[in-house]
């Protein structure tokens, strides 16, 4: 289980570090998840997920407040995924994945 503590490494070390502006972020966020993620879930504002159990990224917070997005985007990425090949990520790669999916949800 290697990789889950390295995920959690990353994260931690992620708060320590703020790179760029807001709008910045949020446009790398936004260029990483249509690239590594588009081909099963819903990225955007009204797209659907191409792959029938993937949840439409959007609507995220509807299973975990915004706040635990960041834990779930790391337990998501480890555990959920099954059909997911393994996404290695630099910290402020989560950190700007993680703005941007926080940028989108509808509630
Ligand atoms: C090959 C298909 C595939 C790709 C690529 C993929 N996912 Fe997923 N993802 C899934 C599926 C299927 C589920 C639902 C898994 C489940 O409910 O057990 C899921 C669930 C999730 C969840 C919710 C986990 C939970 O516990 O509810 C998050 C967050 C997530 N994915 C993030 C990502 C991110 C971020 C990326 C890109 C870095 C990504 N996924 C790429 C298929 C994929």
């Amino acid at each position: 289980m290697a990789a889950i503590s390295t995920v959690g490494a990353l994260l931690a070390a992620s708060h320590a570090q703020a790179a760029g502006s807001d709008s910045e972020r949020l446009a790398h966020g936004k260029a990483l998840v249509e690239l590594n993620c588009s081909r099963c879930h819903g990225v955007g504002e009204s797209d659907e997920s191409a792959h029938p159990e993937a949840p439409e990224f959007r609507t995220l917070a509807e299973r975990y407040p915004v706040d635990a997005l960041e834990e779930a985007f790391a337990e998501g990425i480890v555990t959920g995924h099954p059909d997911m090949p393994e996404f290695e990520a630099t910290p402020q790669q989560i950190e700007d994945i993680i703005a941007y999916l926080a940028s989108i949800q509808r509630n």
